[in-house]
């Protein structure tokens, strides 16, 4: 199991099970722990996007080491995910502007679209994290300072 991908894929699971406690908190009108929930799920995700943006500076990204007729299936599977991962950030943070700027209404509204864009982002991200580390071998790693120091 490679360490930095499990640990990334790890949070975005937890993110997105701490997100789906703090929806089940807010319908039973319990307010306090909703927002320390909320909070956390936006740390646990932020903790994700550290480690993979960290490693794919220093380490690189892994391409798919499938068979090469599945290839072009895990590619749009990934495009499909890395979408729903940057509009459920932009959404996440527009949902934590409302919640704060006590927008509670519009909160209200955006908050499940969030949650429902984030789950999918979990459970694509793991089928991604399967397909590219576990079911198949990885491909070949290349780093971005490699890449840009010609190594
Ligand atoms: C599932 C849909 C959601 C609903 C129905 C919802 C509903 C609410 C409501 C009614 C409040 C006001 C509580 C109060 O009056 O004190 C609130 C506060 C809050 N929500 Fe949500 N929410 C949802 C999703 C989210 C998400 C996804 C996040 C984080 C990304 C979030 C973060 C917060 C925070 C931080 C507060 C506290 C704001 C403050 O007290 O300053 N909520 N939410």
């Amino acid at each position: 199991m490679p360490l930095l991908p499990t640990l990334s894929t790890f949070f975005i699971v937890l993110s997105a099970v701490l997100v789906a406690i703090g929806w089940v908190l807010i319908v039973k009108d319990r307010r306090d722990p909703h927002r320390k929930v909320m909070i956390a799920a936006a740390v646990s995700a932020l903790t994700f996007f550290i480690i993979y943006l960290s490693r794919t500076i220093v380490v690189g990204n892994t391409s798919f080491g499938g068979p090469d007729d599945i290839k072009i299936f895990y590619t749009i599977f990934l495009i499909f995910h890395i979408f729903l991962a940057t509009v459920g950030a932009v959404f996440g943070i527009v949902t934590l502007v409302l919640a704060f700027k006590r927008k509670i209404g519009r909160h209200r509204r955006v908050g499940p679209v969030t949650s429902v864009i984030w789950f999918c982002t979990a459970v694509t991200g793991v089928a991604v994290y399967l397909l590219l580390y576990i079911i198949y071998d990885g491909g070949t790693t290349t780093s971005m300072i490699k890449a840009i120091l010609g190594g």
